[in-house]
């Protein structure tokens, strides 16, 4: 039997107190319902629906293009209204896996144990909880298997006492959906099409229901409120920075540490505090990230050392640099081995060859730095006249004076050097000394102003 994923996501979410749907609200840099549907397709499904309501639009731009199912539920009527939404599109000879779009952190081993339970023709996902507030009860007979499930609002004084609640995770063959659907009713105290009526139906037909627990109760929590994704945030973060320290990278503390994305790194690297990780980053082995450093989608080699306070995005940094306190690399910089980029320093576009030097308050843009070149404090690449960008090439062994403004298009020789404070806006060959700014005069006979008396 081929696997088919129904992800319900119509609610409101009126918790959230937002214009945006609810799971469209980020955890580690992925909307909720975006991290569902990748759990779903991580499972190899034939097909994966998602039902929407609210904030429709954005739910639609968010996916645009994706080979997903996009099913509006216009009204949001109950968990089975959602779920009948799709009956037309489902194979009856497939399992439906029903998971919810706001329940983010749900594992696909759980998932796969869950559906390998389904053959019987229904699994159901369960947990127990010492406050089970809110949840549908679990019902089971005295041979221990299921007979119904009862939603909070409706249970006995003796159902509210049961502790195994209903996660809203199930898997049921398509064609008991298509069965059992259309007999629900909405008599009921919240007057919705309860999606887990199918339960007492199953058992009325003697099907029997196998149940699964996953392996943490944060997998099955689903967020309705900003405190709730606050603190899934951090739990998802510190299972990060597990999974990182286990693989052999130090972490100076879990708590502050935050990864939204993928990191795939080596060993004996040590992470100080407040460091965010973005996107797809690759770190080498024994490197050394200071304290409160952003680093997104850029691959960092083997012995670099990252100092406090710096930003680096988009870039490529071999071995051995050394990067920061408070340098920033913007998009296409790429630095090969040994190069030194200091404070108060920002590269954009420019590529820095091995062991190549820009130490102080510069600014590097769409230029190329040969090997070993050294660029002076406050040195910039005037690279934009207001309407254009323009190149710098400096050479292997260059020597730029401190101040310099290199004025592009500019090409700087081999071994060249230029004065501190020049404004070179002209070529120099190789080996030369270009000097460009006012002679020093000194006058003697100058009287300082006094003041009026
Ligand atoms: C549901 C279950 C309850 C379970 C709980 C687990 C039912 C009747 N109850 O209750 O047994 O313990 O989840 O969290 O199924 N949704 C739609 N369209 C709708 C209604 C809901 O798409 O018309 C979506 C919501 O966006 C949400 C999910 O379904 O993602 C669950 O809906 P919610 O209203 O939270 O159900 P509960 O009352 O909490
Ligand atoms: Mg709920």
């Amino acid at each position: 039997m081929a696997l088919e994923v129904i992800i319900l996501a119509a609610g409101k979410g009126t918790r959230m107190k937002s214009v945006k749907p609810k799971v469209l609200h980020e955890l580690a840099g992925k909307s909720l319902v975006a991290r569902v549907v990748e759990i779903a397709k991580s499972l190899n499904p034939s097909k994966v629906h998602l039902v929407y309501g609210h904030g429709g639009e954005q739910i639609i731009a968010a996916f645009d293009g994706q080979p997903l199912n996009l099913i509006e539920q216009a009204e949001q009527k109950g968990t089975g209204h959602a779920v009948a939404q799709v009956l037309p599109d489902i194979d009856p000879d497939n399992e439906i896996l029903i998971l919810y779009g706001d329940v983010p952190l749900i594992d696909s081993e759980t998932l796969n144990r869950l559906t390998e339970k389904a053959s019987s023709g229904f699994s159901l996902l369960t947990v127990d909880l010492p406050s089970p507030d809110g949840y549908g009860r679990i019902v089971r007979d005295t041979d221990e298997k299921v007979v119904a499930i009862v939603e909070h609002k409706d249970a006995s004084f003796a159902q509210l006492a049961i502790t195994e609640v209903n996660t809203g995770v199930m898997c049921v063959s398509g064609a008991c959906l298509r069965r059992w659907l259309p007999l629900l009713s909405s008599e009921n105290s919240q007057g919705e099409y309860y999606l887990t009526d199918i339960v007492a139906m199953a058992e009325s037909e003697d099907i029997c229901i196998e149940t699964e627990q996953p392996k943490e109760t944060f997998e099955v929590e689903g967020i309705n409120d900003r405190l709730q994704l606050s603190r899934m945030e951090r739990v998802f973060q510190i299972k990060q920075a597990e999974k990182l320290m286990a693989q052999g990278v130090t972490l100076m503390d879990p708590a502050r540490f935050d990864l939204r994305g993928t990191l795939s790194a080596g060993t004996d690297s040590t992470i100080d505090i407040n460091v965010v990780i973005e996107g797809e980053v690759t770190l080498g082995s024994n490197i050394r990230i200071g304290p409160n450093c952003v680093i997104r989608n850029s691959s960092i080699g083997d012995g670099v050392e990252i100092l406090a306070n710096s930003l680096i995005e988009d870039s490529k940094v071999s071995n051995d640099c050394i990067i920061g306190p408070y340098a920033r690399l913007r998009p296409g910089s790429e630095l090969k081995s040994n190069v030194k980029v200091g404070n108060f320093v920002e590269i954009k576009k420019s590529t820095l060859e091995v062991g190549s030097k820009v130490n102080h308050l510069s600014y590097i843009g769409d230029a190329t730095v040969g090997e070993h070149a050294n660029i002076g404090a406050g040195t910039i690449t005037c690279n934009y006249d207001g309407v254009n960008k323009f190149q710098t090439e400096i050479g292997a062994g260059a020597f730029i004076g401190s101040n310099t403004s290199l004025i592009a298009p500019v090409k700087i020789g081999k071994n060249a050097t230029t004065g501190a404070g020049s404004a070179i806006s002209k070529d120099v060959s190789d080996e030369n000394l270009a000097i460009a700014r006012g002679k020093q005069r000194n006058i003697d006979t100058w009287q300082r102003p006094v003041k009026k008396t």
